[in-house]
This record gives C-alpha cells, structure tokens and sequence, in this order.
C-alpha cells in the first residue's frame, strides 16, 4: 500500500493551471527504465523542437508539420503563416457572429438553424469530438455530420433535418478537395437542395485547400464563405484549425479558450525533461507497455460520456501516425498502436470482463473526470445516503482500475478538473505531442498516410471495373462472371466483378438472367435485353 502511495507520488506529473494530471504510476515499468529512455527522447525533444521551427518532418510529402503554430501563429517560421493562421481565425469568429446575427443568412430570410458537417477522417473526427464534448441544447445551430458514402446513412441525416435544410448552413471539408466519399455527400447534400426548391451554393461552405477542385468550385459558384487547409497541416492534426474551429464557432464553443488550452499543454509538453513532461512520459509509457512495435492494445476508457468519442478521435490521430510499414530509413518495421475503447462506466458491462480476466494483450488508459455536472445549479440526487451518481462514477473507475492493477495489467490514467474548452484542447495537444515523440522513438514519419491512399486506389479501380461492367450490361450483353471479368479485360478480376454484380442487382441496376452457383450465375442489363453470352 505505502510503496503504491510513494510510487504514486513519484509518478504524477500535474499542470494545476490547466487542471489536469497524469499517473503512470500503474504502469509496471521496472527501476531504471525512465533513466534508460531518457537519451531517445531527449533525441526526440530535438527532433520536435526542429519540427516546431519549420523542417521538412513529412519528407515523403515534402511538407512540414505545423500543427502546433495553429494555436501560436508567433511560432511559425514565416510571417506570412503566421498573419495566414491569425487573420483566419479572425475571419472565422466574424463569419460565425455574422451567421448568429442574421447577417449571413438563408435565402428565406431566416436564421441558420442547422449545420451539415460533410468530410470524413481528419475532416470530420475533430469538429464530431468537438461537438459531442462541448455542444450544448443551446447552440445556436444544431449540428449534423456525413462523414461517409453510405446513402442510407446521408438519408438519415436528411430525413433528421427534414424541412429545416432550408436554414442549414453545409459546409463542406476537404483538404484534398478531391475525396470521393466528401464529393459524394456534396452532390448528395446538392441534390436534397434541389428537391427542395434550393440553391446548394447559397447556403455552402468549403473548408479547403487553396486551388483545390472544392476550392475552384467554391469560387465559381459563389459559395458563401471559403476557409483555407493548409498543406502543412495534416486532416489528423487540424482541429485547432479552421476544420475544428469553424464548426465550433457555428456553435459558440469558445474557441479561444480551446486554443488556450492547447497552446498551454504545448507549452507544458516542450519542456525537455521526460518527468516533468506528460507527453513525453506518455509516450515512454506506450513505449514500454508495446515494446516499442506495437505489441500491445490502448484501451481508451473516459469516465464521461461526454469524452465518449475521445477513442475514435485516437484512433485516427494515433494508428493513421504510427501504423507505417517503413520507418524513415525505408526499413519493414510494421510499427502501430491499436487504439479502442467507447467509456466508463459502461464498457465495464462489456469488454472489461476479457480485460481483467482474459487475454493481456492491451494496457488501459483511463480518463477521469473531477467535475461531475456542467449543470451547477441542479440540486445533487444522493441516490443512496451521502453518495451520488457521479461518486458511484468515480467508484468504478477507481474499482476497475484496482481490479485490473491486482490482475498484473498497466494501466494509465488521466485526470481533468471538468471537460471544457480548455481542457479538451489541452488533451488533444497532450496526445497529439505524444504521438509525435513516439513516432521520433519508433524512427517513422508520423505525418502520411500511404496505407490510406492505397485503399482510396484500390477503391477508384473498383468503380473503374463497375463503369465499363454496366457500359457492357446496357449494350445488352449478358454473360457469367468469368465471361463479363474477359469481356471487360479484367479476367482476373472474377471476384471483384462478381461482387460488383451481386451489389448492382441488389440496387436494381442489374439482374440475374440465370440462378446458379456464383461460377454459373448469368447476369444481365436491368431489362431484359436480347444479348448472348460474353
Ligand atoms: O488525416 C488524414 O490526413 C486523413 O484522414 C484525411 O483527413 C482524410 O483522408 C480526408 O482527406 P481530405 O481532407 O483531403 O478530404
């Protein structure tokens, strides 16, 4: 009990200011181990502090990484970056008060009641961690998001706006301005306004890169507003960026106060001392706890349901930065870190049984949160004499985490005064500098992503098979799978094709001329049509 206690206290490292602390206390790491990381990272300290004054830190990209100046324009490396970052945001809050006060408005007259969100990735996981953490029943719009191509789900969304998308503002992010999934939801979002007697371009938004095809498009027709991404920002480190901050103004979070925070915990993680430093004993702590390549699980558990899409925000920011094949010397390392975890309580009725009990293949970081209600003025229930929801919260944070510590499992925790602006900016930046000194540790490029681009590949030569298949279908030709796979010159893409087909007549765009086995299956246009085989 006393060498937890003393271990405790030699292992929290607390910024009071940002009301915030983290304990690796219950990390089973052995004597010596933060003495012999002390040379790495002191290597990586370097590296982050080369990163901060402008290197080329994404050299596959040529690009550098300057998602710390969003929040300190003084720091970037240019005068043009920095006046580009401050003007932006500045551009931001007069846009966001314009569209409260009625200044920006729907073609009816009316207010902006509603805003569509479209963009997927690191175009969307910020603004939707943002939203669902800080948003209250009070914004002044009230938030939707299409972060896919599934028009089932864009469906959803339109039919939950229903006759307000007359006074939704939709803005559309991308960075690229080319990512189908976001054209798509675009098109899409155009098409639902043109139902409804209304013109897409007086009531769009584009968050993109200058020159982009977005961009030009935005120009073109007039879109109401455009707001720059800039190429040294990268989609998983942008929501101190206009990606995060527009969406966020829209819904009178306070974004200086989110910045502040980030710009406080950047400030706290740039000290070049590994104790004194959360990012850094974070980082030494998944290093220890994965052996350095990943081999173990980061279960992310907030206490709080506001923090409850905290995971899948990780999960991006964390696997897309250090789920590379190569390290920078071009070396097979196959490094990573799976992220998962949903909250606390709530997971304990879940997947907790297999943590405490099953395989140990994860090491847990809790997230606890002080401040039990953002509502001060309601009366506090004792459900029980003298003890609350929020303590019974509390108690099974506390209860897992002895359980898991009895059980030989790590564990990690995070504490926050209360989740507000502030304090979700400086997690963010917390994590976002642990990745960083991570990837220095692991020796990777944490800023691409090829891995993502080979699927977006793959996927376009998909819809290239389906293009020339249903161009073959409506000339009337029907065949088998084999016979369409040759007839369209992808013989070897039988199974491709066959899944193209089978989705295609499930949506009413083909048939099936003859049942069968796959192999034996005919299929032909969506009317019958009198072609032979290919
Ligand atoms: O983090 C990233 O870079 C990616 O996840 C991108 O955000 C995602 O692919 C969307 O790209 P874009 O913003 O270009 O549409």
């Amino acid at each position: 009990m006393h060498d937890r206690w003393t271990r405790f206290n030699a292992y929290l490292v607390e910024n009071q200011d940002l009301g915030m602390a983290l304990d690796v206390s219950q990390v089973n790491f052995p004597p010596g181990y933060l003495e012999v990381m002390e040379r790495p990272m002191s290597a990586a300290f370097d590296q982050m502090h080369d990163i901060e004054a402008g290197a080329i830190a994404n050299p596959d990209e040529d690009r550098m990484v300057g998602h710390y100046w969003l929040r300190a324009p003084d720091l970037a490396p240019a005068p043009e970056i920095r006046d580009a970052i401050s003007s932006t945001v500045a551009n931001i809050e007069r846009f966001a008060a314009d569209v409260h006060s009625g200044r920006v408005a729907p073609v009816s007259g009316d207010r902006f009641t509603h805003l569509l969100m479209i963009g997927i990735g690191g175009s969307a996981l910020g603004p939707q961690l943002v939203a669902d953490a800080l948003g209250t029943a009070d914004a002044p719009l009230s938030i939707h998001f299409i972060d896919n191509t599934d028009p089932d789900g864009m469906d959803r969304v339109f039919d939950a706006i229903g006759p307000d998308l007359a006074r939704t503002l939709i803005v559309v992010v991308s960075k690229s301005g080319g990512t189908r999934e976001t054209r798509n939801g675009m098109l899409e979002a155009r098409q639902w306004c043109a139902r409804s007697g209304l013109t897409f371009a007086r009531q769009a938004v584009a968050v993109t890169g200058t020159g982009s095809a977005l961009h030009r498009l935005a120009t073109s027709e007039a879109w109401l507003a455009s707001f720059p991404m800039w190429d040294w920002v990268g989609g998983r480190t942008s929501v101190t960026g206009p990606v995060g901050l527009l969406p966020a103004a829209l819904q009178r979070i306070d974004i200086q106060a989110f910045l502040e925070g980030a710009r406080q915990m950047d400030r706290h993680t740039r000290v070049p001392d590994l104790r004194r430093n959360p990012a850094a004993m974070l980082s030494a702590m998944w290093y220890h706890c994965t052996a350095g390549r990943g081999a173990k699980d980061m279960v992310i558990l907030p206490y709080k349901d506001r923090l409850s899409l905290f995971s899948r925000y990780l999960q991006q920011l964390v696997m897309e930065s250090l789920g590379k094949a190569l390290d920078l010397q071009g070396r097979p390392v196959h490094q990573g870190l799976t992220v998962y975890g949903n909250k606390g309580s709530t997971d304990q009725h879940a997947y907790v049984q297999q943590l405490r009990e099953g395989v140990h293949n994860f090491f847990v970081t809790f997230i606890h949160v002080l401040e039990d209600r953002s509502h001060h003025g309601l009366e506090t229930l004792e459900v029980e004499e003298g003890v609350t929801s929020g303590d019974y919260l509390t108690g099974f944070h506390l209860g897992t985490r002895r359980a898991l510590l009895e059980a030989g499992r790590d564990t990690i925790t995070i504490t926050l005064r209360r989740v507000d602006a502030r304090s979700l900016g400086a997690l963010i930046a917390l994590f976002e500098r642990a990745v960083g000194l991570y990837a220095h540790l692991a020796g990777i490029n944490a800023y691409h992503q090829p891995g993502v681009e080979a699927g977006k590949r793959a996927a376009g030569r998909v819809v290239a098979i389906q293009k020339r298949l249903l161009s073959l279908l409506r000339q009337g030709t029907s065949g088998t799978v084999e016979e369409l796979a040759g007839s369209i010159g992808s013989p070897d893409e039988a199974e491709t094709v066959y899944h193209v087909l089978e989705h295609l007549c499930a949506n009413g765009r083909a048939r099936v001329v003859k049942d069968g086995l796959p192999a034996g299956k005919v299929y032909g246009a969506r009317e019958a049509s009198s072609g032979g085989a290919a």
